[in-house]
């Protein structure tokens, strides 16, 4: 049994609270900022009520053995007021985000040796805050450490398909090359279907190229395929599938294009490559939106 916090009831740690409740295992916290009396998850196999205690300000929180952080990426100095309430000295904090900066994001706001980065792959919404709908299996995949052996611990016996990775930078930099494309969508107010347009598929090309070169001189493993790969992907998905930047523009709330798109200039700069398509295109994103 563990003591479990989530920060970020939306989507994701919709999704995450329910997979936790599965395990029949854990004692949860759910910190939100509007009081929260239900929790469904309309999963693949069947609804699961979660069970929980919920905490709507940081002093009725107490310590627990993990938090999750499953806030958007610009949330985490917001999120990061729950953390002295819900930590003792062996307290870790494991950040489910989008993105290649999970520790940098949190640095000086937790212990970074207690700090466990989780990419996730499972397509969900918040329909409601008590209702979430999550699409399909979710996989989520961490350090090969003994952190992320402890955090795939919490999921045993789940459906969840915690994977323990040895190279999690280049899974963290593969996932950020499917998201820059996503850019397009977002730009063109379109769903993924926008991407079959052979002249919008050749800048996602382009787009995805620029953060493969990025990517490598960062460390990760990516091949000339990687392209090549994504925009088959999608291509052969539902075109009306529409990632969280689209999503979060037509719903006029703060978007994660300094995580998506905006990272891949400011890692460029470091690195002296060029970027001019992703600069191109946070220039319009920000300022459309702006
Ligand atoms: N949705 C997907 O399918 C998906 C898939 C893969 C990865 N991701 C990534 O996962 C991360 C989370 O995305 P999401 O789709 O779950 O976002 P989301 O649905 O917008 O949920 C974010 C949640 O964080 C809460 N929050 C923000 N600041 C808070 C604070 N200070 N205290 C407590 N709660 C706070 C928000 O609450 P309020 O309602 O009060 O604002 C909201 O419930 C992002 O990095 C995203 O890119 C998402």
């Amino acid at each position: 049994m563990a003591k479990v916090a989530i920060v970020g009831v939306g989507a994701i740690g919709g999704v995450v609270a329910g997979l936790l409740q599965t395990a029949q295992a854990h004692e949860i916290t759910l910190c939100t900022r509007r009081p929260l009396t239900s929790l469904t998850v309309a999963t693949p196999e069947g609804p699961v009520s979660v069970s929980f205690h919920n905490a709507t300000d940081p002093s009725q929180t107490h310590p627990v053995d993990w938090i999750l952080c499953a806030t958007k990426t610009y949330d985490a100095a917001s999120a990061a007021k729950w953390f002295p309430g819900l930590s003792g000295p062996q307290t870790k904090l494991a950040v489910i985000q989008n993105g290649v900066e999970h520790r940098e994001n949190f640095a000086g706001l937790f212990a970074e040796d207690r700090i466990l980065p989780v990419v996730i792959d499972v397509p969900a919404e918040r329909r409601s805050d008590s209702d979430i709908l999550q699409r399909a299996g979710a996989l989520l995949r961490v350090e090969n450490t003994a952190l992320g052996a402890n955090f795939a611990a919490l999921f045993a016996g789940t459906k969840a398909n915690v994977e323990l990775v040895d190279d999690f930078l280049t899974a963290v930099w593969a996932k950020l090359c499917i998201n820059s494309a996503g850019v397009i969508s977002a730009l063109t107010l379109k769903p993924a279907g926008i991407l079959r347009d052979e002249a919008l598929g050749e800048v996602a090309l382009g787009i995805i190229a620029e953060c493969v070169a990025v990517g490598r001189a960062e460390g990760a493993k990516l091949d000339d395929e990687t392209g090549a790969r994504i925009l088959a992907g999608y291509r052969a998905g539902s075109p009306d599938s529409i990632n969280s930047l689209l999503a979060d523009r037509l719903a006029n709330r703060p978007t994660e294009i300094g995580a998506r798109n905006g990272v891949i200039l400011r890692r460029a700069a470091l690195h002296g490559i060029p970027t001019p398509l992703n600069a191109m295109a946070v220039a319009l994103f920000n300022g459309m939106v702006g």
